[in-house]
């Protein structure tokens, strides 16, 4: 049962960090998670002086110094506004969950015309009421950009739509958000690659072959306690035999290192 649990909950977990921001066009595939930034942006609004954003694309983003001290971590975008007197106020502006995040063209027939990142609105505790944000990432396709747009390039617009609901808008330019035919990240599976694949395959296999072997040996051999572990001896020994293996490695380099060393000596003496 564990075992089975733990399966969906690897399959799950890489679904969820790349799911929404890679979309399938007859163009090619458009993965905008190559323009997450590693430490997240940030964006102070030129026009007031109180109102500084951090966000990310695609990406969480949790190692602002700032963030770390909120009671919602790993949120895609925070809203801090400064007060007079110096007081400050950090809010999370939208969803903690990939699930929550939408992708679509921006014009839906026109596969190099940029896409919309849509994330679903959350409900934040301001400062009278429960007001509610809607991020929107605007992200136009330009070939002759990186990937990680650049902080300069990033423009933020705040709109009220309702009397406690906004919509922050982030406009920028990507290539990340044109499409790739293959891709440079190994097409479909995006990111997490083949390499990814074949890791979690091992994993699985992994937790197939104790789970099975356990039930076998417990049920059909009746076995108990830690004898229920397949091959037990082999993975008691396992660590001598790393041991050994190292040694027999180590001991075959140094013989290699004399006899190099040998070699020099004789070239050095003529
Ligand atoms: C996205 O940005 C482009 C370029 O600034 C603009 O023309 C377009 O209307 C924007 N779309 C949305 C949905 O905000």
């Amino acid at each position: 049962m564990t075992g089975v649990s733990l399966i969906f909950f690897i399959t799950s977990l890489i679904v969820s960090v790349y799911a929404s921001c890679v979309l399938e066009t007859p163009d090619g595939t458009i993965d905008v998670s190559l323009a997450a930034s590693t430490k997240g942006f940030f964006h102070k609004q030129p026009s007031t002086t109180f109102e500084e954003y951090f966000f990310n694309i695609c990406k969480k983003l949790s190692n602002f110094p700032d963030i770390e001290k909120s009671s919602v971590k790993n949120a895609f975008a925070y809203d801090m506004q400064t007060y007079y007197g110096g007081l400050r106020i950090l809010r999370p502006i939208a969803p903690t969950s990939a699930d929550e995040v939408k992708i679509a063209l921006a014009d839906p027939k026109n596969t190099k015309g940029g896409v919309v990142l849509t994330h679903s609105t959350v409900d934040v505790t301001g400062a009278d009421d429960n007001e509610k944000y809607t991020l929107v990432v605007n992200l136009t396709c330009d070939e002759n950009e990186n990937d990680e747009p650049s902080e300069d390039a990033i423009e933020v617009e705040k709109v009220q739509t309702e009397s406690l609901n906004y919509k922050i808008t982030v406009t920028t330019k990507t290539r990340a958000a044109c499409p790739r035919k293959g891709g440079s990240h190994g097409g479909p599976l995006g990111q997490y690659g083949i390499g990814g694949l074949i890791v979690t395959l091992l994993l699985v296999c992994v937790v197939l072959y104790f789970i099975i072997g356990a039930l076998l040996l417990k049920f059909k051999f009746q076995k108990t306690g830690s004898d229920i572990i397949p091959q037990k001896e082999f993975w008691m020994d396992l660590p001598v035999l790393v041991k050994d293996g190292c040694l027999f490695i180590f001991e075959g380099v140094m013989v290699l290192v004399n006899k190099m060393r040998g070699k020099s000596a004789v070239y050095n003496n003529v």
